[in-house]
């Protein structure tokens, strides 16, 4: 029976790759380990809750001390890393924070790694789930991130994704970590906090809120459905090679104003609006610090290598997660509340 540790199992992304992982393989032991901050809600969970091979930790990956105990106590045989602080915008008010845990908690996980796995590597893996953003800003010339494209991040969210995956790449290359790293674009679907683009503007839109455009609309984000992503993860864990990096994207290209646009038609329709109602929110504000235009991943080796493909088209996906977020209206409404935080202190706690 193998255990895999997933570390920011209670966030966005992190939720549907342990409900696969838990679902998919009864045969594993799955331990998430989440600090439970803004972003991780245990409602992502619900579903999973009493499953025989599912286990909550609450820990913060910057104690270094509890690193090393947990993984001294528990023989991880893979770990699939997640935690991190994700929100662009967030990185601007508040740099340090992306150190502490996109950096040295990181670095406190390969360490703890490297001394629970010294006398028996083979076999284990740490793998480290990253970002495109490290690659930096594409122009509007049809290029596209390789795995060989230099980095050249440009926010503090992402130079401290860079310097986590350098981390990542020195421990497989110094102390012979079997480790790997996947770079993926933009994800969207149930589940994602409401301060990213999709789920705040799906928001918006019912509250009747102003959408918040930064600069013009024009740059561009290369956009994912979040089970997508969950699947090439599974993919990349169970075949990907030790040293090696893979990007994983959806080869779906669009403006912000154009996404916007889309989202408020198929938002009008759903709410009985009169159409052209929602665009009448969008608000043009000041452009984000440092706003990078363009992302878009080259997954080819992906696709070649390990045989993975995407499996929804976006427009598709946008209906399916504009529904999910109309349908689970308490969720939301827990989250913009800040009710879930009590969510840990009424279920686990008390236990
Ligand atoms: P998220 O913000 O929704 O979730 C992050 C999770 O990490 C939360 O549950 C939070 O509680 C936990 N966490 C934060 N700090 C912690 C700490 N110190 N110790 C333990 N747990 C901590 O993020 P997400 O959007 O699901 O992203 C997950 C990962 O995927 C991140 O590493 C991110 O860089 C990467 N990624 C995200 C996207 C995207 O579009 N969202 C795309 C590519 C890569
Ligand atoms: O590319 C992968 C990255 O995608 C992940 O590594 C990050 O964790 C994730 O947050 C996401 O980063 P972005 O900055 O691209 O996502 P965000 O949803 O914040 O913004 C998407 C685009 O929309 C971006 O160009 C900024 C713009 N935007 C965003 C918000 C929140 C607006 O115009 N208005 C807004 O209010």
């Amino acid at each position: 029976m193998k255990t895999i540790l997933i570390t920011g199992g209670a966030g966005f992304i992190g939720s549907h790759v342990v409900r696969l992982f838990v679902n998919k393989y009864p045969e594993y032991n799955i331990v998430n380990l989440d600090k439970l901050t803004y972003a991780g809600n245990l409602a992502n969970l619900k579903d999973l809750e009493g499953k025989p091979n599912y286990e909550f930790v609450k820990a913060d990956i910057v104690d270094s001390d509890a690193m090393l105990k947990l993984f001294g106590e528990r023989q991880f045989d893979g770990v699939i890393h997640l935690a991190a602080e994700s929100h662009v915008d967030r990185s601007i008010s508040n740099p340090t924070e992306f150190v502490f845990t996109n950096v040295i908690g990181t670095v406190n996980l390969l360490n703890a790694a490297r001394a629970s796995w010294k006398d028996q590597p083979e076999g284990r893996l740490f793998y480290h789930i990253s970002t495109d953003e490290v690659y930096g800003s594409l122009s509007n010339d049809g290029t596209m991130f390789t795995e060989e494209t230099g980095y050249d991040p440009h926010s503090p969210y992402s130079a401290s994704k860079a310097s986590s995956d350098h981390f990542v790449r020195a421990y497989h290359d110094t102390f012979g970590l079997p480790a790997l790293i996947s770079n993926c674009s933009n994800n969207y679907g149930s589940f994602q906090f409401p301060e990213k683009l999709i789920p705040l503007f799906i928001n918006n839109i019912c509250n009747n809120k102003p959408l918040p455009v930064y600069g013009k609309g024009e740059n561009i984000r290369d956009w994912l459905w979040v089970e997508d992503h969950a699947r090439a993860i599974d993919v990349i864990f169970h075949r990907g090679k030790p040293g090696e990096t893979y990007n994983i994207g959806g080869h779906n290209e669009w403006t912000n104003i154009d996404l916007i646009k889309l989202m408020c038609s198929i938002m009008d329709r759903k709410l009985g609006r009169e159409a052209g109602t929602s665009e009448k929110l969008i608000t043009y504000v000041k452009d984000r610090a440092g706003h990078d235009l363009r992302y878009a991943i080259d997954s080819s080796k992906l696709q070649k290598e390990l045989d993975w493909v995407p499996s929804l088209q976006f427009e598709e996906g946008l209906e399916k997660t504009i529904d999910w977020y109309l349908q689970n209206e308490e969720w939301l409404q827990h989250v913009t509340s800040g009710d879930y935080q009590k969510y840990y202190e009424n279920q686990y706690q008390k236990r």
